[in-house]
């Protein structure tokens, strides 16, 4: 989405093939407009939450369960990912496709809308991926950072917005004007602060990536 086409196509082609679950996800989302994250964004996802050794993962925003499935793999067997989403079509789909692929009983489901679900939860965790509602991320952020551990991350998805929050308005797809702005302002800030190491990954459709001290 913000990558010169030319090279988008070429990392396209030179990342493996889905495997068949996730390849069957993908293509749901892509045929029922379920915004879902994309390969190199999964990858990404993956490859951070293993470089951290991730065994306790926050998500908001399971949809049909495409991020759940690259973190629950992830963090492995006896790890564990509470994801939020309040649809409970998109759940059910998300729950069935972590059973088929062996990974439902380190995923904790719940239909509760994140800024709720955020507040009950205690313990520490390694990763937190935000992905629900743009607008909310940075009330999500402050909920968040307290329950992870020093060198734990935190992973906002859409942080780049095909290329509106560099432009600082729309240029393509369907954000709103309030979200470019949040997240203008989101990034802004996560860099700015001294308890966190940042950036904004121009990978997907932007990934900004935190590292807490
Ligand atoms: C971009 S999608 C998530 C995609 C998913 N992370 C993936 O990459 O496969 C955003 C999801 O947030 C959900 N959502 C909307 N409002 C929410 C809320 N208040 N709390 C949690 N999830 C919410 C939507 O139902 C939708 O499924």
């Amino acid at each position: 989405m913000i990558l010169d086409p030319v090279v988008a196509d070429y990392l396209e082609a030179v990342y493996p093939a889905s495997d068949p679950i996730l390849a069957e996800m993908e293509r749901q989302g892509a045929a029922e407009g379920v915004p879902i994250v994309q390969r190199d964004g999964g990858l990404t996802l993956a490859l951070l939450a293993r470089a951290a050794g991730a065994r306790r993962v926050i998500e908001c925003g399971t949809a049909i369960g495409v991020s759940t499935l690259h973190l629950a793999r992830a963090v492995g067997e006896g790890g564990h990912v509470v994801s939020f989403d309040v649809d409970p079509d998109r759940q059910a789909t998300a729950r069935a496709y972590l059973e088929r692929a062996g990974v439902a009983d380190r995923v904790d489901l719940r239909l509760q809308p994140a800024l709720d679900g955020l507040k009950d939860l205690d313990g520490v965790y390694d990763l937190a991926f935000l992905d629900a509602i743009k607008s909310e991320y940075a009330a999500y952020t402050e909920l968040v950072l307290p329950l992870l551990r020093p060198g734990g991350l935190l992973i906002i998805d859409n942080s780049l917005m095909s290329g509106s929050v560099a432009a600082g308005k729309r240029v393509s797809g369907g954000w709103a004007q309030r979200d470019i702005d949040a997240l203008r302002e989101l990034n802004a800030a996560l860099v700015a602060r001294a308890d966190l190491t940042t950036i904004v990954l121009p990978v997907a459709d932007g990934m900004t990536v935190a590292v807490k001290s």
